[in-house]
């Protein structure tokens, strides 16, 4: 099994798609090596990008004060995207980039072994290979995945910038936050 560190160390190098060509900075990932809760958003954006650190830019405030108001702290998980490198123009990632990440995703989850795995969106819920037609299918309770052998537990909700720019899918997004929080007991 890899580490998280030698993981992050092969994303930071990693030229298997061409988002690599237009990235300043790959972004791994980051947070507790054996966390209970890991969340999985899309792709870095612009200021994550340029910082090689997820989630620091206004989604990723606004998912801190999320998780914080459902009684979770970012600090006690592990927080990662779909894809490593930020997409021109922040476009969705193609499934053909997010397939060439899954390996990285799979060694993270793997190294992890979180109790629980949070999925941001619908590029995350790709990701770990889940199939469905609409987010609102899967979102908002426990779903049971077999990714690629390893088996996991998972939750689907909003990516943050849906609720962030909708104020109507707030109080949907903090009641799925608030499931997380009793799943994780
Ligand atoms: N949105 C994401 O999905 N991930 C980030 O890291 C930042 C914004």
């Amino acid at each position: 099994m890899e580490s998280i560190d030698l993981i992050a160390a092969k994303v930071r190098v990693c030229k298997l798609c061409d988002l690599s060509k237009g990235r300043n900075n790959a972004v791994p990932g980051e947070g507790v090596k054996s966390a209970d809760l890991f969340i999985i958003g899309e792709a870095p954006g612009k200021n994550e990008d340029l910082a090689g650190k997820p989630f620091i830019g206004m989604a990723g405030r606004f998912l801190d004060k999320y998780l914080s108001m459902a009684g979770i702290e970012r600090s006690d998980t592990f927080i990662t995207n779909a894809v490593k490198c930020r997409p021109p123009n922040n476009r969705k990632p193609f499934g053909s980039e997010i397939e060439a990440c899954r390996p990285y995703l799979l060694g993270q989850l793997t190294a992890v072994e979180p109790k629980l795995v949070l999925c941001l969106g619908t590029s995350a819920c790709t990701s770990l290979g889940i199939e469905y037609k609409h987010l609102s299918d899967i979102r908002g309770r426990r779903l049971d995945v077999d990714f690629y052998g390893v088996k996991v537990k998972v939750f689907a909700t909003f990516h943050p910038s849906f609720p962030m720019r909708f104020k109507t899918k707030r109080d949907t997004f903090l009641e799925d936050l608030k499931k997380v929080k009793i799943i994780l007991g």
